[in-house]
């Protein structure tokens, strides 16, 4: 077990790396509304050339020049399918110097483009850091003694709820470890019901697996969507970092979950140490291939109190991969929320990791809205940030980011922008796809 000096020690992000379909319509709309339109040479050394005509005026990088030759557009068959979105991704994520910027702008105008410049806050309540899993990178698993557990009652949650109606929070996403009982999982369908009843907000659940019939009780109950990452595609590095999981049963559950009607978030860690570019390819391309609703990623930071505690982010020698990584994410994923997620802030600091991700690709934000006397206990990495702040802190904060930002705060419920609040189609932009790349 590490000291305690040890365990505050801040992620060592300058290690070495550890280690080196069918897809939605509309994916050469988005190439070619994005980066596809100007392919990138060097020309005489360090200056580059750009072919501007897919660009905004206002957004003509001094410095990107561009011509053409790095990146193939994706071929489209005559049925509207494409077939090298595989090398496609993996082009974007081999994206270095200043192609990177041209990168993180067509990411940026795709999510002006399909999501619109309002950035949907949705609160996130940790009411419980009680776990029986023991994932080898989180800092509340079941084996780390250092964690004092606790669990907020309902009436603490629904006052927490009321709270966020006022701070411009239209969702309350609900998450804690993974403690499955039917005494709890009944509780929390009540918990569900209350919060519909009371007040107007959309209800996101993040609890882990669970089975059928739990699941389907708690979109009885109200339940609006659903969070739970794979975390990785690949298969073994999923069985070695999950003990008593497979990647199968995860994407399982996400199945279940989208034949129930429940709007589905899924998402991966990026740079789990051995993972490798062509996994983070993978992770991206699973992303689009199960067609999600809304899609969370975010860097994996070393938590002192694990079994990974001491292995580095794969992208430690590069950690701006984070934000290629999201960019490339939005252009395979045009149509899926995606959120600027914690774990960013906690790497990028000044200007910060989630403001950067609203820039490159990023449509959401989810404030903290745990009561600040639980924050320290959910520690599920180190620095993560605002855990000296409470939820009005926080509400309060993500209002100057936007100003700053030069967005809005999104109104409405801001459910999937695919199919709407029980699985009904939202839009023409539903994909011929569905039901493919499921397993
Ligand atoms: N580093 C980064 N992300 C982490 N998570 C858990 N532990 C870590 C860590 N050490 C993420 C997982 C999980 C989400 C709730 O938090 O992706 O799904
Ligand atoms: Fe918590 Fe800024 S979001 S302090």
């Amino acid at each position: 077990m590490p000291t305690h000096a040890e365990a505050c020690r801040p992620p060592d992000l300058d290690q070495p790396p550890a280690g080196g379909g069918h897809a939605p319509q509309g994916f050469a709309d988005v190439w070619n509304a994005g980066i596809g339109g100007f392919l990138l040479e060097l020309a005489g050394g360090s200056i580059y050339r750009a072919r501007m005509d897919n660009l905004d005026h206002r957004q003509r990088p001094d410095s990107v020049n561009l011509s053409r030759d790095a990146l193939q557009v994706p071929h489209v068959t005559a049925d509207g399918r494409e077939d090298n979105a595989a090398e496609w991704v993996a082009a974007l994520l081999r994206t270095s110097g200043p192609a990177r910027k041209a990168l993180y702008m067509s990411a940026d105008r795709v999510r002006r483009e399909r999501m619109g410049d309002g950035v949907f806050l949705r609160g996130i309540v940790e009411f419980s850091n009680i776990c029986g899993r023991d994932c080898h990178y989180c800092g509340i698993r079941s084996s780390n003694r250092d964690v004092r557990r606790y669990r907020m009652d309902a009436d603490e949650i629904l006052a927490v709820a009321k709270n966020m109606v006022g701070w411009k929070q239209t969702t309350i996403v609900l998450q804690s470890g993974e403690a499955a009982s039917p005494e709890g999982d009944r509780r929390l369908g009540d918990l569900i019901r209350r919060i519909k009843a009371e007040t107007d907000l959309s209800v996101t659940m993040s609890v882990g697996n669970r089975p059928r019939d739990v699941y389907s009780h708690w979109r009885d109950c109200g339940m609006d969507r659903y969070l739970l990452r794979f975390e990785t595609s690949d298969p073994a590095l999923f069985a070695q970092i999950h003990p008593a999981c497979t990647l199968g049963e995860r994407l399982e559950c996400l199945h279940i979950l989208r034949s129930l009607g429940v709007q589905v978030g899924s998402g991966f860690m990026i740079g789990v140490p051995g993972e490798t570019p062509e996994v983070l390819a993978a992770n991206i391309l699973l992303c689009r291939n199960l067609d999600l609703d809304m899609i969370g990623i975010g860097p994996f930071i070393p938590h002192p109190c694990t079994p990974l505690g001491k292995t580095a982010n794969a992208y430690a020698a590069d950690p701006e991969m984070h934000f290629v990584a999201l960019a490339a994410l939005r252009l395979a994923n045009p149509d899926a929320h995606i959120p600027a997620t914690t774990a960013f802030d906690a790497v990028f600091t000044n200007p910060s990791g989630r403001d950067l991700a609203l820039q490159r690709g990023a449509n959401v934000f989810m404030p903290n809205s745990t009561p600040g006397q639980y924050r320290k206990d959910y520690m599920l990495y180190p620095d993560k940030p605002c855990v000296d702040e409470n939820g009005a802190l926080c509400a309060f904060c993500i209002v100057g980011r936007l100003e700053m930002l030069g967005r809005q705060i999104g109104t409405g419920p801001g459910h999937s922008r695919k199919r709407g609040d029980r699985g009904v189609p939202a839009s023409p932009i539903a994909p011929a796809a569905a039901g493919s790349g499921r397993p």
